[in-house]
């Protein structure tokens, strides 16, 4: 595992960028695996950036986000579908039929939904690169604390942390209650993971995640298990 602690949430953003960028380049049709949260915002406008200045192509590029609410629409403003149009496809030129996000909107079969992801996934070849953030309980994606480490993905409960936590960008609006995640077992299977933290209020668990004991109890402590991961930091983290 490599720890890269940039000295500040820009750079750190740049970092990110540039790794995915250098990914492209070297692979036109990389399949990438994306997040969401306030995390990535920077990592999206920079390569939303590069994009335009260096005139990148990612027409051939496939996407794979990790998660979902369940119960929003996709125009729903605070939907994962929304949030990635809004920072990120909207502006490059990803194709339509190359993007996919788990589907959480009312009325879904979510066995077969969560089924057909990972069909969807496989048949990409799998996930060559994936970004993913943490929570500050040590989750990923939406796999909670003992989240099991081959769980695929699925609908879950978020925890009661995740849902105060979401709060704050949900404003008066009610917090979705569960999501549909990729599991720990297909996050696993990303040849190259990158993990992103910024702030003082993921230090506890960065550190449980990087240093402490191997555990489903905290779900990113699995990335110890993978050979190639890279972990960007800001100071912030490191100060605390
Ligand atoms: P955040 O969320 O980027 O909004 O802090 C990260 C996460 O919960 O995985």
């Amino acid at each position: 595992m490599r720890v890269l602690v940039t000295p500040d949430y820009r750079t750190l953003s740049r970092t990110a960028a540039e790794l995915v960028i250098k990914a492209v380049r070297a692979k036109p049709d990389l399949t990438l695996g994306l997040p969401t949260g306030s995390t990535p915002l920077g990592m999206y406008e920079e390569i939303v950036r590069e994009y335009r200045d260096e005139h990148l192509d990612f027409s051939n590029m496939r996407t794979f986000n990790l998660d979902e609410y369940v119960g929003l629409l996709h125009d729903a403003p605070k939907s994962y579908h929304s949030y990635m149009r809004r920072h990120f496809f909207q502006h490059v030129n990803v194709s339509p039929g190359n993007i996919n996000i788990p589907e959480g909107k009312p009325g879904v079969d979510f066995d077969a939904e969560a089924e057909r992801y990972e069909k969807a996934i496989r048949e990409a070849g799998g996930i060559d690169l994936l970004i993913v953030g943490i929570g500050t309980n040590g989750h990923i994606a939406f796999n909670e604390p003992g989240a099991p480490f081959d769980s695929r993905t699925r609908v879950v409960d978020l925890a009661p942390e995740t849902i105060l936590n979401a709060q704050r960008h949900f404003g008066n609006e009610h917090v979705p209650r569960k999501a549909i995640t990729m599991g720990m077992g297909t996050i696993r299977e990303a040849r190259r993971i990158v993990l992103l933290a910024s702030g003082a209020h993921k230090a506890n668990a960065v550190e449980r995640a990087l240093r402490g004991p191997v555990s489903e109890s905290v779900p990113a402590s699995a990335l110890q298990l993978h050979p190639r991961v890279i972990v960007i930091l800001d100071e912030t983290v490191k100060k605390n």
